[in-house]
């Protein structure tokens, strides 16, 4: 029988969590209100989230706030997303600080207008120091162009002779991802009824189970949260293990 909304959440929950927040524009579009104010509303609902993860004792949430494709969207959507992130940081700095919330960064954030990055460098590094929880944003971030750099930081250290070709091997690559020194995520969420990964996390969801929401992300609440926490605990991880294996019994002969 599936879990219903009354079902607590089981244990034990994702310990890393990534979410693709879609949905914004149609959500604002089926209001008849314009598509920056479906990403208000969306950036209101990332700090309710945040919140839930800490209190239900998930350790990293990261959220795919701007893709490196997200440059193709018209000019106004493109900047008002970036003042929207920097109010967003302004409005919610303090509040991450008291919730010991260590902020880090994914993608190339170089490329991003001043207003907006210098901030945002700031708080990463001001927060470095706290433990009880990491939110990764996910700005102008694409996992092929991650991936990409990561192979070509290897073959600089290869061509200097600090590593031969042979060691190359994946613990190694992925000392070179953005994520390294972050635990892979359990559960990937998307919301607006997607199922796309969109070149999000997709080396470091290679193990991740995946939850579609129906909702829009600015519908997206704690208890919609909850319903994704139960339907991750109701899933048989193997890790290319047999059934069997995983719950401890004798193999079949
Ligand atoms: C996808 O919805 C959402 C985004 C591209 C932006 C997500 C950003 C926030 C929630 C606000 C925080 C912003 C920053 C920069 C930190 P969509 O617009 O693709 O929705 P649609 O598919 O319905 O058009």
């Amino acid at each position: 029988m599936p879990p219903s909304e009354d079902t607590p959440v089981a244990r034990p929950l994702p310990r890393h969590v990534g979410i693709i927040m879609d949905g914004n524009g149609r959500w604002a579009a089926a209001r008849g209100l314009p598509r920056l104010e479906g990403h208000r509303r969306g950036a209101e609902r990332l700090f309710e989230i945040v919140d839930a993860c800490i209190d239900l004792g998930v350790g990293t949430l990261t959220v795919f706030a701007f893709s490196a494709e997200n440059w193709k969207r018209p000019q106004d959507e493109v900047s008002g997303l970036f003042k929207l992130g920097e109010w967003l940081l302004r409005a919610h700095l303090a509040r991450l600080h008291r919730r010991k919330v260590r902020l880090r960064v994914i993608g190339d954030v170089n490329s991003l207008p001043d207003f907006a990055r210098a901030p945002l460098i700031e708080a990463v590094a001001a927060s470095a120091a706290h433990e009880a929880f990491t939110l990764v944003v996910a700005l102008n971030y694409g996992a092929r162009q991650e991936a990409a750099q990561a192979a070509r930081l290897l073959a600089e250290d290869v061509a200097a002779g600090r590593v031969r070709p042979e060691e190359v091997d994946w613990a190694r690559f992925e000392t070179k991802l953005d994520t390294h020194g972050l635990p892979d995520p359990d559960l990937i969420i998307r919301t607006s009824g997607e199922f796309r990964l969109s070149n999000f996390l997709l080396l470091q969801s290679a193990y991740a189970e995946i939850h579609i929401a129906k909702e829009y992300w600015p519908d997206f609440g704690r208890e919609q949260l909850e319903t994704a926490f139960r339907d991750y605990c109701g899933r048989e991880r193997r890790f290319g293990m047999t059934g069997s294996q995983v719950q401890g019994a004798p193999p079949a002969s």
